[in-house]
């Protein structure tokens, strides 16, 4: 049996652990013979591949990234991209295909299997929010690396009684900044899912100030005020001539200064919370995913996906879970904001 592998989407810690299970186990329990296929969808829809074997898999357990590469890539918005992928399928003698991915990337996944493409899907995203499943891997290593950088910053907060606002990733929900915000001790956390009050956040910044300590804000990149996201422009172009929008976190700070009348800084964690090695977890998670997604291969189980749920892992129809995100429940959140303030 051969069976071709991808990591499509953005990258997140734990891809290469990930590879490296569906390999070692693929291979040394069932004989399967690997194809990698580079960057994503990309790979399939252009015939794009690398060799992927136990001696390519050696080492790779510790590395963020993927030695497979990513894109964003999608074949079902290029003319005539499903058949082009099916056509190199077939040519390169693909029994079927492991995607390994995100929203996206699943998405893809469930609308190729529904054309009669044999895929499983594993989920991965750093901002835990694909449905279906408990967690996915790179969200724990992207939390820790977080809980660090504002265990950090309430040091030089203090030092200059000023308000810090960390901006995390997060541009649909809120799980990064909710996990991270309250490891670290934060005294508001916004999230995409509850449209928060600016007024109301400046109060706990003020009350924080009372008590003489200094006011970390953590807030994910898709947060937005009541009333709707503001528009911050800053002068610079990205690669393809857009004028680039600064993010929430420079609105918030400039924001929190003009009205508490006292200094405010923001810090953008951006893409250093997806680069680096995986935690413990993360590499445990990827682990598994990758043991059960060549059983769901060798079991002819396609069209799944795997998920954690609890402590076990089981499989999900793709078609379930595509299109939909998994958000953060307002009722934990509300648990928690006895902490803002
Ligand atoms: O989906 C993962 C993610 O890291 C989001 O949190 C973030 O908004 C986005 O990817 C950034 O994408 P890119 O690397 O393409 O700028």
């Amino acid at each position: 049996m051969r069976v071709g592998v991808l990591t499509g989407g953005g990258d997140c810690p734990g891809l290469n652990a990930v590879i490296r299970s569906v390999v070692r186990k693929g291979v040394q329990d069932h004989s399967i013979d690997f194809i990698g296929f580079k960057d994503g969808w990309r790979g399939p829809l252009e015939g794009l591949t690398v060799p992927l074997d136990v001696p390519a898999v050696r080492g790779i357990l510790p590395r963020g990234g993927t030695v497979l590469g990513s894109s964003r890539t999608n074949p079902l918005s290029v003319e005539g991209g499903t058949e082009r992928v099916r056509a190199n399928l077939e040519r390169l003698g693909i029994d079927a295909l492991i995607a390994i991915g995100g929203e996206d990337t699943l998405g893809v996944a469930a609308e190729l299997y529904r054309r009669g493409v044999r895929v499983v899907g594993v989920p991965k995203t750093i901002d835990n929010d694909v449905d279906g499943t408990d967690y996915t891997f790179g969200f724990d290593t992207a939390v820790n690396i977080d809980t660090e950088a504002i265990d950090r910053l309430h040091t030089t907060a203090e030092s200059h009684m000023r308000t810090l606002v960390v901006e995390v990733m997060g541009r649909h929900t809120g799980w990064i900044a909710l996990h991270s915000g309250i490891a670290g001790g934060a005294n508001a956390i916004l999230i995409p899912e509850l449209p928060f009050d600016i007024e109301e956040v400046c109060g706990w910044v003020e009350s924080r100030f009372r008590i003489k300590y200094a006011p970390i804000v953590v807030v994910a990149e898709g947060a937005t005020p009541k009333g709707g996201r503001p528009v911050v422009k800053d002068e610079s172009l990205d690669a393809f001539g857009h004028i680039r929008l600064s993010g929430i976190g420079d609105w918030l700070a400039a924001e929190i200064e003009h009205r508490t009348r006292k200094e405010a800084r923001t810090v953008v964690l951006g893409h250093i919370q997806r680069g680096g090695t995986p935690s413990a977890y993360d590499r445990w998670l990827a682990t598994r995913f990758g043991l059960h997604a060549v059983g769901a291969v060798v079991d002819g189980d396609f069209g799944k996906m795997v998920a954690v749920h609890g402590r076990r892992i089981e499989r999900v129809p793709l078609a379930d879970v595509a299109g939909k995100l998994k958000t953060v429940d307002p009722e934990v959140y509300r648990e928690v904001d006895v902490f803002f303030g």
